[in-house]
């Protein structure tokens, strides 16, 4: 399937917020050319540029997952997560803030510009899809409070919910994991225009198992960064210690910045298996530098050494 309904969403002036979207696919019905590939030449362009000529298939991304609250396997989140009640659902914006807020889901939903986006999700077992999001800029939601100058990093926390999520109960499901899952990113990263917070896909809500109602995406990074079903975001002066790093800090860094020239203990980091649909499933493609961001995301790194800063 070709990327006709979402734009891979780089271009930022071109950003394809849900009026302004409804709006073109009107003006091209009426032209009679709607869904036309023709009349996306940017679409085409940055798929080239990306190599990227699917959407993987819903059916694929609602069933191979990770989300180790409900369980190891890929299949086990769309089997247990519906467990997980994601209404009434808060969230608190706390730490290095002027004023600490709560906020509910709905209000935030309401007031945030929601946009719709597809971009490419890479694991760091070296998978990796390509998904049209819903959401809105983190950025949009962190301008909300007034942030302190010594903040620095932004921690994330999922839910912690046993009675819901049946492997922060059982560790024998949940593999003896510290929950609930945390993870950060520097404040330059959280307010980099790429970074999401999702409420849907594929143009529907998110399923519980893909991170209901909110999860980050960060499409640079390994696909661990995108904390799913998140309840704080806490501006913080030191660096967040993610769940990754606690439990093995030599393999998982901080940054985990998509980088096929530095190796994962256990996979190479060169290549990815593209899970897409029909014809293209599976297909190994080669792993781009940042994800294929590098124009919007590497100068936040210039003279890093991405090795140690794995
Ligand atoms: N968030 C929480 N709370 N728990 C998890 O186990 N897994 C991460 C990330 N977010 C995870 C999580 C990993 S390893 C990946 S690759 C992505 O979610 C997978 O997102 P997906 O299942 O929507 O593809």
């Amino acid at each position: 399937m070709l990327i006709k309904n979402y734009k891979f969403d780089v271009d930022k002036e071109k950003i394809t917020d849900k009026s302004l979207y409804k709006k073109r696919r009107e003006i091209l019905k009426f032209m009679g050319i709607a869904g036309s590939i023709t009349a996306f030449p940017n679409i085409l362009s940055a798929n080239d540029k990306y190599k990227l000529k699917t959407i993987t298939p819903k059916e694929k991304a609602t069933t191979y997952n990770n989300f180790y609250e409900f369980g190891l396997n890929k299949s086990d989140p769309a089997k247990n997560a519906h467990t997980l009640k994601t209404r009434p659902w808060q969230i608190k914006i706390t730490g290095e803030v002027d004023k600490e807020i709560i906020l509910d889901i709905d209000t935030i939903l309401k007031e945030m510009p929601i946009i719709e986006r597809a971009y490419r999700l890479r694991c760091v077992e070296a998978w990796s899809m390509n998904i049209p999001w819903r959401g809105f800029e983190l950025n949009k939601l962190l301008n909300k409070v007034k942030i302190n100058s010594a903040a620095k990093f932004v921690q994330f926390k999922t839910k912690y919910a046993p009675d819901e999520m049946i492997g922060q109960k059982n560790p024998y499901i949940g593999g003896f994991i510290q929950y609930p899952y945390i993870e950060g990113l520097r404040l330059d990263e959280a307010m980099n225009p790429l970074t999401l917070l999702a409420n849907g896909m594929y143009g529907e809500d998110l399923p519980n198992q893909n991170g209901a109602p909110l999860r980050l995406v960060v499409p640079w990074k390994y696909g661990f960064k995108s904390i799913k079903s998140i309840v704080e975001i806490k501006l913080t002066k030191e660096m967040p210690k993610s769940t990754w790093m606690q439990l093995q800090s030599d393999e998982y860094g901080f940054y985990a910045n998509v980088n096929p020239n530095v190796d994962h203990p256990r996979w190479s980091q060169a290549e990815e298996r593209f899970i897409g649909g029909g014809f293209f499933s599976f297909g190994k493609v080669k792993t781009l530098m940042f994800n294929g961001y590098e124009e919007e995301v590497a100068h936040m790194y210039s003279g890093m050494d991405l090795v140690k800063n794995f």
